[in-house]
């Protein structure tokens, strides 16, 4: 259905957008200055990125048209390109819970504050219950208890960690409410105020799973090149495994899908950076997120994505930015699991598209056109100019400002004796 989309005119894409999802009005959405001055504080104007879409995704054998909003060349292109060649992409997911934390500092007798704060597991849980009614209602709301000693070299320090179901909010708002309902009460138990009362970033049960399964067969026209680029695919995503440098890149590369998908959904992506980072050094040893195997007698590459994805479908931002309405919507309203999932998909697919060129063409290759284009814009080209700027920068040896500012100059004033031309010879 999506042919050829990236070579449509803009309008031509919206009507295809519009014909997949009838009911998706795909009139151009903005943020209403009113609604966005309630957003943020001292607000003066919007910041704009490009939105586009990524085609060709099946997820759970269903297709997807999915929505990120970034500013970096080849992303989107490079999604969609992998979804095709990926196919069927599988996911799941694990536990929908967030974790927030009270801690306590200095404390003298840890077995002792230990014990008082067991004796008041069930009241800490009801006030907790209490201050979160509307997630309750919904099937969420807290979970369960946790104490734990910890020390340092300053200080010893007791926490107290509160699990909880967020639905398909974000939860901070509700965890913190209840963080800061349940403190009182922990402070006259124990005699002294707590330290911190916040959520946590970080969760090791909420994690979103992607595999795939790609026939070698597509990688490549010939066999043995098609074997050559699986073993490579392969050992490129074991070498990540064995070096913080290439992990830190290979994982960059995925979120490059992962927080565009973020943004265009009026998601956290300063959460899901830190929850991810963390995941990724979780046994004290940095690694990818994704792992790539090769089975040469059955003739298949395997991929695979696991990590937490703490992200929402209402509330906050999301509930009245309109083009994350509009996002969701494009994506048939997914439940805060199932766009975990759809994230987990879209970076699995990112960092195959990236290792991909990586072991075989390289990079630099797939980003000259949008390189070009952008510098074009940048020195000032006309929409008539853009397109022959570009082919020229593209079969020049250098690209760079200075080379298209010249360039354009050159061109201009080639139009300009072309037309001095014609003139003169209308005239003759
Ligand atoms: C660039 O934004 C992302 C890549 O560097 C990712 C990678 O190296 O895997 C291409």
């Amino acid at each position: 259905m999506f042919k050829g989309f990236y070579k449509k005119k803009i309008s031509e894409r919206r009507a295809m957008i519009d014909e997949f999802r009838p009911n998706l009005h795909i009139m151009l959405k903005q943020l209403p200055e009113s609604v966005a001055n309630n957003m943020i504080e001292n607000y003066l104007m919007n910041y704009e990125l490009p939105l586009g879409v990524a085609v060709n995704f099946t997820i759970n054998e269903e297709a997807y048209v999915v929505p990120m909003a970034v500013e970096e060349p080849s992303v989107i292109a490079a999604a969609s390109n992998a979804g095709k060649i990926l196919g069927n992409i599988q996911t799941s997911y694990g536990e929908r819970e967030i974790v927030g934390q009270i801690v306590l500092a200095e404390i003298d007798d840890p077995v002792k504050v230990l014990a008082k704060l067991e004796a008041e597991r069930e009241t800490l849980l009801s006030i907790a219950k209490d201050h979160a009614q509307n997630m309750v209602r919904r099937g969420g709301g807290p979970l369960g208890l946790r104490f734990e000693h910890k020390m340092s070299e300053m200080t010893d320090y007791i926490v107290i960690y509160l699990t909880f179901n967020p639905c398909d909010a974000m939860g901070a708002n509700a965890v913190n409410t209840c963080l800061e309902a349940m403190a009182p009460h922990i402070e006259a138990v124990v005699g002294q105020d707590a330290l911190i009362r916040i959520l946590s970033n970080y969760s090791e049960t909420a994690i979103a799973r992607a595999e795939t399964q790609v026939m070698v067969a597509k990688l490549h026209q010939d066999r043995e090149q098609a074997h050559q680029i699986a073993k490579r695919i392969a050992m490129a995503s074991d070498y990540a495994s064995i070096d913080i440098y290439r992990a830190t890149t290979h994982n960059k590369g995925i979120m490059n899908g992962i927080d565009a998908v973020a943004i265009a959904t009026g998601n956290d992506w300063r959460a899901i950076e830190a929850s991810v980072h963390a995941y990724a050094s979780r046994t004290g040893n940095y690694q990818p997120l994704t792992r790539w195997t090769y089975d040469a007698e059955a003739e298949i590459l395997l991929g695979s994505i696991e990590l937490p994805l703490p992200v929402a479908v209402v509330g906050g931002t999301i509930s009245v930015h309109p083009i994350a309405q509009w996002s969701l919507e494009l994506l048939n309203q997914p439940s805060a699991s199932q766009l975990s999932q759809i994230m987990a998909a879209v970076g699995l697919a990112q960092n195959f598209g990236a290792i991909r060129a990586l072991v075989t063409e390289g990079i630099q290759k797939g980003h000259m056109s949008l390189q070009a284009r952008s510098l074009a814009m940048q020195v000032g080209a006309t929409e008539e100019e853009v397109e022959p700027l570009v082919a020229q920068l593209k079969a020049s040896p250098t690209m760079s400002s200075t080379v298209a500012a010249d360039l354009l100059e050159q061109l201009r004033g080639q139009v300009s004796e072309e037309r001095k031309d014609v003139k003169y010879n209308r005239n003759r």
